[in-house]
């Protein structure tokens, strides 16, 4: 067996793959992911200096903002304490089961209790160890704990040096590294980290084997993403969702509006309608949603925010079962419907509701049983080889933002509608 401890390294390739195609994941990256493919949802949060600049978080590089002027906001970052037990509550709330929280952002300031740079949230600002309480909020909802973590670093001195002054990259790698290393062992047991940006150097320039082992080696059941120059445990598709071919694990991250870090006027909200779409679409094809929030300076989070989660979450109280531990789903094609499955049950979300009847096209098993998972409902069909016409539905939409009708087959359901273009029926009728 390939070596299994470290991801990234000694992957088995998937016999008969394309040379250039990802590896499945070994046996031992689905022991560890277990409870991450079966939790599909998770908050992302992007939290730190810049959230109190409420410009987004690229906007020292993005407005040139000189360092000993943006520095300015660390003194003053004074997040409420008990902030992150809210953020937990509307996770928890929303249907989420794990949580990501920047640790580091590419600013460089540390949201955490440090002794390599005094760039921290306990010698600074609110005097108090951000993660910490981050972790201990997680905990109390029972959410996993992931910590994001940016390489890249606009405030270190050797940040941008250590690509050409092997001095430099000695000093900011042995600092990444150790940063790394109290992350993984102060605040217990991590679940996931998630690295970013790994600009300036390459996978050997940050000694990218060595950080995984030595993850590994502090958090032997961590999961880590492909951001540091390794494949690592899972890609992370950006602002998009794309599945990853031959069984590799994806999660796609995507902003609730357009930033990610605190932007005051950033009103660009995507409605719940949206998100319960995106969600079921990452888990149709295998893969996990992971969705910002960007809390306000004081560590409120916006309005907006709560409210489409709480709509979101409302939807996974009676839905939820239909993502969490769902297969891979084959049936794809509606116009007003999208699936998930778990073993013979297809579930059919319906999100623009066409009032009586809804029908399937091509589903090539039979139903055995169909009901509204709102209402409890069960819902009268006919089938033949062409058409799954479920009738006596009421006019409006019973569950919203997407009412889902819980179809029970004789099989793995599969769809195919080539062979209703091709087959169906045409009787000859004058034209
Ligand atoms: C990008 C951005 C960053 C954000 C991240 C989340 O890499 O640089 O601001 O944290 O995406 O995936």
């Amino acid at each position: 067996m390939a070596s299994l401890g470290v991801a990234g390294t000694a992957l088995a390739q998937t016999p008969g793959a394309q040379p250039d195609a990802p590896p499945a994941s070994t046996p031992d990256q689905l022991r560890r992911m277990k409870w991450w493919h079966e939790a599909k949802f998770g908050m992302f949060i992007h939290f730190g200096l810049y959230s109190q600049h409420a410009r987004h978080e690229w906007a020292m590089e993005d407005e040139a903002i000189p360092i000993p002027e943006y520095q300015k906001l660390a003194p003053v970052f004074n997040p409420a304490p008990g902030s992150q037990r809210q953020w937990a509550k509307l996770a928890k709330a929303a249907g989420m089961k794990y949580m990501v929280m920047t640790t580091k952002h590419h600013e460089g300031f540390c949201n955490f209790d440090t002794k390599l740079t005094n760039y921290n949230a306990v010698k600074q600002g609110p005097k108090r160890d951000l993660v910490r309480e981050y972790v201990d909020a997680a905990r109390a909802e029972g959410l996993r704990v992931g910590f994001y973590y940016s390489l890249m670093d606009w405030h270190h001195p050797d940040g941008a040096k250590c690509a050409t002054d092997e001095a430099a990259r000695r000093r900011f790698v042995d600092y990444t590294h150790g940063l790394i290393r109290e992350l993984l062992t102060n605040y217990g047991k991590i679940d996931v980290l998630w690295y970013d940006v790994s600009w300036p150097l390459k996978a050997d320039g940050w000694e990218s084997e060595k950080m995984n082992k030595m993850v590994f080696s502090l958090q032997p059941d961590i999961i880590v993403n492909n951001r540091n120059g390794l494949l690592g445990d899972f890609s992370t598709p950006e602002q998009h969702i794309t599945a990853e071919k031959g069984g590799r694990a994806w999660e796609s991250c995507m902003t609730l509006n357009d930033s990610w870090g605190f932007q005051r006027a950033d009103d660009n909200w995507k409605s719940s309608k949206t998100i319960v779409r995106n969600l079921i679409t990452c888990a149709h094809d295998g893969g996990n949603y992971l969705l910002n929030i960007g809390p306000q300076p004081d560590g409120g989070i916006p309005p907006e925010t709560i409210r489409v989660l709480s709509e979101v979450g409302r939807w996974m109280d009676t839905n939820g079962h239909t993502i969490y531990a769902s297969d891979i789903c084959l049936p794809r094609r509606s116009n007003y419907a999208s699936f998930t499955r778990t073993g013979n049950t297809l579930f059919m979300h319906v999100h623009f509701w066409p009032g009586e009847d809804v029908s399937i096209a091509g589903l090539m098993v039979k139903a055995k049983s169909a009901k509204l998972l709102k209402t409890g409902q069960s819902v009268t069909f006919t089938q033949d080889e062409f058409r799954l016409h479920l009738t006596g539905l009421p006019m409006d939409a019973p569950d919203t933002p997407v009412t889902t009708i819980a179809i029970e087959c004789d099989g793995e359901p599969t769809q195919d509608t080539d062979f209703v273009r091709k087959n169906r029926l045409r009787p000859s009728v004058n034209i």
